[in-house]
């Protein structure tokens, strides 16, 4: 089958397209012809093994010390359920799934166990607008239902709103009953509030930290806020919430456990089915729309990479693995 390799750690130019061995469903796994992927920011932190801080070792334990342990690299997917290993009762050929691997998506075909990350698609979505769900929406779910425990009524600023997990994390709060202030570069202005927001602030321009209205909870989807700026603009039971974090955030987390005042929050969102299943839930009653900021080959997979190395992604950069509208893959 044809997929991207991924043979050493660095630059998106050490990723090329080529062969792999079609995966075999063993017991309990579902084989998927995969339609649509994307690349994530977690793709890109994977491809170059790097963690922040502390977490270079674990991710080389898990991925592999010196290389790669798994030739093919990718995450997100949406496609076709192909293929069923013995003992599979919960999916069946022809089914329209969509979820998150640890790697592998990046392919024709992938493998995953039935009690994975992955479920039946949302009802009307095309491939490409399943597969640029998962990462982001599940994060967002994670981060405001569990790490920041957000109530109905409560202020939030999402810092780094339009990414994959801003744009989830606004909708998401919208529709909990959250008074939702996004930041970001305004060219996302109208992305934004059409997702929801009631307020959209230019990081160019404005500095949320130097408002007068108290917030309830700071949630940095990128990264780049400080605690000592932030807690000004805090209620005293307020959260400031980091997705992306290293040992300061995590000190932060620990010394403000032990004070009263508002609290550093770190979290992990771990890709779990029960969320997946509440994600689509939300998608299937309107609250929730993926957003598609770019659309390209899987051939492009470097220059995909390139762009969410940048920073400047906006939602999700989805790869069609099969064009829409192609009427019957091999
Ligand atoms: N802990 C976890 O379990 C977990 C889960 C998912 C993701 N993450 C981490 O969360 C981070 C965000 O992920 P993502 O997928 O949403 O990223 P992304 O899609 O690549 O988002 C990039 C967005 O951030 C904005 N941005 C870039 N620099 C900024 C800055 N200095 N200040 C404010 N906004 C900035 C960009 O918009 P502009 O046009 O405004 O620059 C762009 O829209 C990543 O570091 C990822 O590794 C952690």
């Amino acid at each position: 089958m044809q997929a991207v390799l991924w043979r050493r750690y660095g630059a998106p130019e050490t990723l090329t397209l080529g062969n792999a061995p079609k995966p075999l469903p063993g017991p309990g796994e579902i084989r998927i012809r995969v339609h649509a992927t994307t690349v994530t920011s977690g793709d890109a932190r994977l491809r170059g093994c790097r963690g922040a801080g502390l977490f270079w070792l674990p991710l080389r334990l898990v991925f592999g010390l010196f290389r790669p342990r798994h030739p093919v690299p990718g995450m997100e997917f949406a496609g076709v359920v192909e293929a069923l290993g013995a003992g599979v009762a919960g999916f069946a050929p022809g089914e329209r799934v969509f979820g998150l691997a640890l790697r592998g998506a990046h392919a024709e075909y992938l493998t995953m166990p039935e009690t994975g990350c992955v479920a039946r698609q949302p009802a009307g979505l095309s491939h490409a607008e399943a597969a640029a769900l998962p990462f982001g929406g599940l994060s967002a779910l994670v981060f405001l239902r569990d790490v920041a425990q957000a109530r109905t009524g409560e202020r939030l600023v999402v810092h780094g709103a339009a990414g994959a997990v801003g744009v989830h994390l606004v909708q998401m709060a919208r529709h909990f009953g959250l008074t939702v202030t996004a930041v970001a570069s305004a060219r996302h202005d109208a992305l934004l509030r059409a997702l929801g927001a009631h307020q959209v602030l230019d990081r160019a321009t404005r500095d949320f930290t130097e408002g007068a209205a108290r917030q309830d909870i700071v949630l940095d989807a990128v990264g780049g806020t400080r605690f000592g700026r932030v807690r000004r603009v805090l209620n005293p039971r307020g959260r400031h919430v980091f997705v992306n974090f290293g040992a300061r955030e995590l000190a932060l987390m620990l010394w403000t456990r032990l004070r009263p005042g508002p609290r550093v929050l770190c979290g992990h969102a771990p890709g779990r089915q029960t969320d997946l299943l509440a994600l689509r839930d939300l998608v299937e009653q309107g609250a929730i729309r993926p957003v598609i900021g770019r659309r390209m080959p899987l051939s492009d997979i470097v220059a995909a990479h390139a762009l969410v190395d940048s920073g400047r992604k906006q939602g999700a950069l989805v790869l069609e693995v099969i064009p829409a509208g192609c009427p019957h893959p091999a």
